[in-house]
């Protein structure tokens, strides 16, 4: 039997794709530094443990399709706190940024219609776009610019009569940067000159050092009619498992659209929606303290990692991830050896190779994806590893 071209497009995550390898070294009982995913390690506050035993009913029901009142208020307050006004009616509950993510897309795009993303992504874009139909099309951003935005010309120049949203992340997974204010507001121009609508992922709002200030895609009052925000409580409040995301968009035929799509798979879970209607009660203590251990932790790795003979990184200003340039030609090659046939006293990392979050082929091959979810020993000891296993390899090679 066939399945769809459709879905053959998909590909498998590049951040698992070393899984099988990593069985290798489990089965030897190789312990593994898991470098390779953005599963924080921080406590989840007990707010929202608190608020899933304030559900008294007697029958798990389903929830409403949008979502449950008491999260839609929480959400819609946590907005009033950052100045933004947002109604419950204009805020969408997913299972995850994720279902956002692909509802926003199937709202936005026909299949054959495309979308234009700075590489490197969040590979999810890609097979989310995949799934739908949808072409994407990327423009580059360089490490040795932090990953900031290039001219506005070379986003412009992508632009077809099929190009229907600009989306980002910012901050930015897999890069760490956070766009400034001239450069949200220069997206922001360019979907307004070209009737696109712009996607901002903002799930690392929260994950922002060093004074800099997050700029949202809600400042803008001018393009609210195309402005989507996808936002989740995965990595604000440690609650990956939780499921819980929402589209936010002042535009009422979009939310009308998404409703259709939240209906169609009848509610997101119940328990996790109260759970996470606390959250807004977790005290802003909790957000000063992850904040703060999240810069030491980046603080540590980058200082490490550059003290390695041809590792080259920029500090990232936000969310918790770092690109990195290996003296390899072939950082997969080199991951997939870290797990197979090398340990330290017993001991090994597990990175995601960058190639997969390009479009461009060959780009990202010499580069690797470090999450910064593990606590700063670990990391330590992580890039230990790492610069011990680059001297082997350098030997092998
Ligand atoms: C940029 C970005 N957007 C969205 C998501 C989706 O997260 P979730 O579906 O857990 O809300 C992730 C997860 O890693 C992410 O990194």
């Amino acid at each position: 039997m066939e399945v769809s071209n459709r879905v053959k497009k998909v590909l498998f995550s590049p951040i698992r794709k070393l899984t099988p390898y990593a069985e290798i070294a489990r089965k030897k009982g190789v312990k593994i530094y898991h470098l390779n995913i953005g599963q924080p390690d921080i406590e989840t506050p007990q707010t929202f443990f608190y608020g899933v035993d304030k559900f008294k009913e007697k029958v798990l029901q389903y929830s409403n399709s949008n979502g449950e009142k008491i999260l839609l208020e929480s959400f819609s307050l946590y907005y009033k706190k950052l100045n933004f006004d947002l109604d419950s009616k204009e805020i969408m509950v997913t299972n995850g940024g994720s279902e956002a993510i692909l509802f926003t897309l199937m709202a936005v795009c026909d299949i054959g219609d495309n979308i234009i993303i700075p590489e490197p992504f969040y590979t999810n874009y890609r097979s989310i776009a995949a799934a739908c139909g949808v072409e994407v099309k990327t423009f580059t951003t360089l490490r040795r610019n932090g990953f900031h935005l290039p001219h506005k010309e070379m986003i412009t120049e992508l632009i077809t009569p099929n190009t229907k949203a600009i989306m980002f992340s910012n901050p930015g997974n897999p890069t760490g940067v956070v766009y400034t204010k001239e450069e949200v507001t220069m997206l922001a121009g360019i979907a307004k000159e070209y009737n696109l609508y712009i996607i901002s992922d903002e799930v690392y709002r929260e994950f922002v050092y060093d004074e800099l200030k997050h700029t949202s895609i809600l400042e803008y009052d001018e393009i609210k009619d195309r402005a989507i925000l996808i936002d989740s409580i995965s990595k604000r409040y440690s609650a990956c498992g939780a499921r819980v995301g929402l589209t936010a968009s002042k535009n009422p035929e979009f939310n009308n659209e998404i409703l259709k799509m939240c209906q169609l798979r009848l509610s997101s879970p119940t328990l996790e929606q109260f759970g996470a209607a606390n959250l807004i009660n977790t005290p802003q203590e909790y957000f000063v303290k992850v904040r703060n251990e999240y810069t030491h932790r980046r603080d540590v790795l980058y200082e490490e990692l550059i003290k390695i003979p041809g590792v080259e990184c920029k500090k990232p200003e936000g969310a918790f991830y770092i690109i990195a340039k290996l003296p390899v030609e072939d950082a997969e090659e080199f991951s997939k050896w870290m797990l197979s046939e090398y340990s330290l006293d017993n001991e090994t990392v597990m990175v995601a190779p960058a190639e997969g979050f390009y479009l461009t082929p060959s780009l990202g091959k010499d580069e690797i994806r470090i999450s910064y979810c593990l606590e700063s020993e670990a990391l330590i000891r992580s890039i230990n590893i790492l610069k011990n296993a680059l001297m082997e390899f350098s030997k092998r090679t």
